[in-house]
Parts: structure tokens; sequence; C-alpha cells
């Protein structure tokens, strides 16, 4: 399906909503099924007062890595500097973490709610350097329309 088409479905999915975890779970799976490089899809939330991340749904094997500190791995990174994150190559980083051997290439978008960094979507891909402008552009769409519910 084309980015076009997943957002008219994650806009029906968001308006239609009637539980919020089985709603962002709905989406984790339709991406994941969607965009055949997109391997494992997943939502970090803020940890209540806590400076860490707390693993929400997610679609795709399961991870140890179900709290994850602030400004560490990628996803610790972008709950500290509040940008998209895209990494072409994961050999090339040193603030990594593994989640996955076969894992290649990661993005993670921020999640605001009325301009506070509250969480992210974080994608894993088997996929060397898989990602564009296109696929920043869909998921900041998807974290914009997750916000509503949140
Ligand atoms: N690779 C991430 C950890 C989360 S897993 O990809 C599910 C990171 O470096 O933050």
């Amino acid at each position: 399906m084309s980015f076009r088409g997943l957002k008219s479905k994650v806009k029906s999915l968001v308006d239609n909503a009637q539980n919020v975890e089985q709603t962002l779970l709905l989406i984790c799976e339709l991406l994941k099924s969607e965009i055949p490089y997109y391997d494992w899809v997943g939502f970090y939330f803020k940890n209540g007062d806590k400076k860490e991340l707390k693993l929400g749904p997610y679609a795709g094997s399961a991870t140890d890595h179900t709290i994850i500190p602030f400004g560490k791995g990628i996803c610790g990174q972008v709950a500290v500097s509040n940008k998209n994150y895209v990494v072409p190559d994961v050999k090339a980083q040193d603030n990594y973490i593994a989640c996955s051997l076969t894992v290649k290439s990661e993005i993670v978008i921020p999640l605001f709610v009325n301009g506070e960094n509250i969480g992210q979507i974080d994608i894993d891909s088997n996929t060397l350097n898989p990602f564009t402008k296109e696929d920043e552009e869909f998921l900041e769409f998807v974290c914009a329309k997750v916000a509503v519910l949140l």
C-alpha cells in the first residue's frame, strides 16, 4: 500500500478508536505488514516522571529493551533531542542498543502532545539504508494523528 493509502487507514483507525492501546497496536501491525522494509514497529513512551522510556504496543519480535534510559541508544537520544533520527546503518553508531542481530537500520520519530515530547515511534529494518524523507513525513503524520488520542 502507498503512504497515501496508509495515511487514510491510520486516520480511520484513530477516528474510530475505542481503546488507545489496541489502536496503537493495530497501527503497528498495519505498518509492519504493509511496508516490506518495516520489520519491527513499536511505540515507546516517557515513563511517568522518570527519565526513561517504556515500551508500549509493538509488532515484531519481543525485545528485552522494555525500559530505555534517556540518552541511551537511538530511542533515548530522541527523547532528549526532540528530533527525528534516521540511522541508515546501525553498525556505524556507537550509542546504539541492538534488539536483534538481523537489524541493519532504524528510524525514530518523536511524538509531541501540546509541544511536549512524550514518546516516539521506532522502526527497525533488516534492510540497509531503506528510509527516505517520505518515511519521515509519513511517520510524522502517524505521530501527529496518534497524539490526539493521548
Ligand atoms: N535500537 C533501539 C532500541 C530499541 S529496539 O530497536 C526495539 C535503540 O538503539 O534505541
